[in-house]
């Protein structure tokens, strides 16, 4: 019997990687966490056989709990990522349990190949952005690239409904509202700015017009090495309603121009705030990926990729990656090993496959 290790097992996008896996044949699924009761209720919501356990991912003994619980297979949903250190992945490494996390850091992702050699001598797997970024956002690059003989620029971004995520990925994300970082322009790094650089993208029904604005993610390192020798890599995000976003923009101002330090204390108010009001919002979210290049016949191209989601399903799809992973590695259909971002391990079907059912829709153009 295999065990898999759900780390935030009860929070926002653990439970839904739980209640995915609990019906695995031959796994045990353990619903981690600090607080006993919400792993409990978690578990029982899960319909499957999943088990509650209190567990402290950063805790001394971590590496031993895992050993006690025979785990094959992490899965480390409990950021904000954004500074966190690599103890997780070493103590799993450690316990010679395969690794898998949700994270957007961009430095925790993109350094997470200075584990390969530990990694290699464990014979374990350790996977950093099993999400929508990089996996997702790679995996779409990775097949829209087969239309060209040379890439220009890609340009990508999230628009979520007016439902927040986690309160791990708000923090995480409004970390560096109005802070500095690097993004790859016509062949150079040019500094911009967290959250701000706001544009309006138009998406197809139902979704249409959206407000977005510059995040920091791991794509903007990965992308320009991965596609090498692409100009340009942009990527961009937004929440539905058009005043949180205003709001957003805004406040990231007071923050670049030094009047706050951070939104980082905001961020419970914040989050308090969108869960009252998401139900008067939208249902919808979508990610779009533009590819732009010379295609196969030397002319000018441009491809378009799109994902839809409505009835709140969004937020679903950035469990899809570490679900479809798990599923494979319990297997046995992966034989790689090392230490390594999320790129070129899965498909976009293996990936968007895992929502059969849900309300999404893939729009090519
Ligand atoms: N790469 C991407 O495209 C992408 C997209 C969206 C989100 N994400 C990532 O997804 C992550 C999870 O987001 P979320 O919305 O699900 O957050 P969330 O609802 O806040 O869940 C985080 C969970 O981690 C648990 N946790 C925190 N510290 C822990 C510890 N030391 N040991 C064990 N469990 C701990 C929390 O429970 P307790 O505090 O009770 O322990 C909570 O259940 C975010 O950090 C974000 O980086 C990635």
């Amino acid at each position: 019997m295999k065990s898999v290790v759900v780390l935030g097992g009860y929070g926002n996008f653990g439970r839904r990687i739980v209640a995915a896996l609990a019906h695995e044949a031959d796994a045990r699924v353990f619903v981690c966490g600090r607080d006993l009761r919400q792993a409990t209720e978690a578990a029982e919501e899960s319909g499957g056989s999943a088990e509650p356990r209190r567990l402290d991912a950063h805790a001394a003994d971590f590496t031993a709990e895992l050993r006690k619980l025979g785990t094959t297979i992490v899965i480390h949903t409990a950021g904000p990522f954004q500074g966190q250190s690599y103890t997780v992945p070493r103590a799993c490494i450690a316990a010679g349990a395969h690794y898998i996390d949700l994270a957007d850091g961009r430095d925790y992702v993109c350094g997470i190949k200075t584990l390969d050699e530990e990694a290699k001598r464990s014979e374990t797997l350790v996977v950093s952005g099993a999400s929508s970024l990089p996996a997702l956002s790679s995996a779409v690059v990775d097949a829209l690239r087969t239309q060209f003989s040379s890439i220009e620029s890609i340009d990508h971004g999230i628009t979520s409904g007016a439902r927040p995520p986690g309160r791990a990925t708000m923090d995480g994300v409004l970390a560096y509202a109005g802070k500095p970082f690097k993004q790859w322009r016509d062949n150079e790094w040019h500094p911009v700015h967290g959250w701000q650089d706001l544009m309006r993208r138009r998406y197809p029904d139902p979704v249409s017009g959206r407000w977005i604005a510059s995040c920091d993610v791991p794509d903007l390192d990965l992308f320009p090495e991965r596609y090498r020798p692409v100009r340009t890599v942009q990527f961009r995000a937004g929440v539905g309603p058009a005043t949180s976003m205003f709001g957003l923009w805004l406040a990231s101002w007071l923050v670049r121009a030094g009047v706050i330090s951070s939104l980082k204390s905001w961020v419970p108010a914040l989050h308090r705030t969108a869960t009252t009001f998401a139900r008067f919002g939208s249902k919808c979210s979508a990610m779009h990926v533009t590819v732009r290049g010379v295609d196969l016949n030397g002319e000018p191209a441009v491809r378009n990729w799109f994902l839809l989601a409505d009835q709140d399903h969004g937020p679903f799809i950035p469990c899809f990656p570490a679900i479809a992973l798990a599923r494979k590695l319990l297997r046995d259909e992966v034989s790689e090993r090392g230490a390594m971002p999320c790129m070129g391990l899965l498909t976009v079907d293996d990936i968007i496959s895992v929502g059969d059912g849900l309300d999404l829709r893939v729009v090519p153009g």
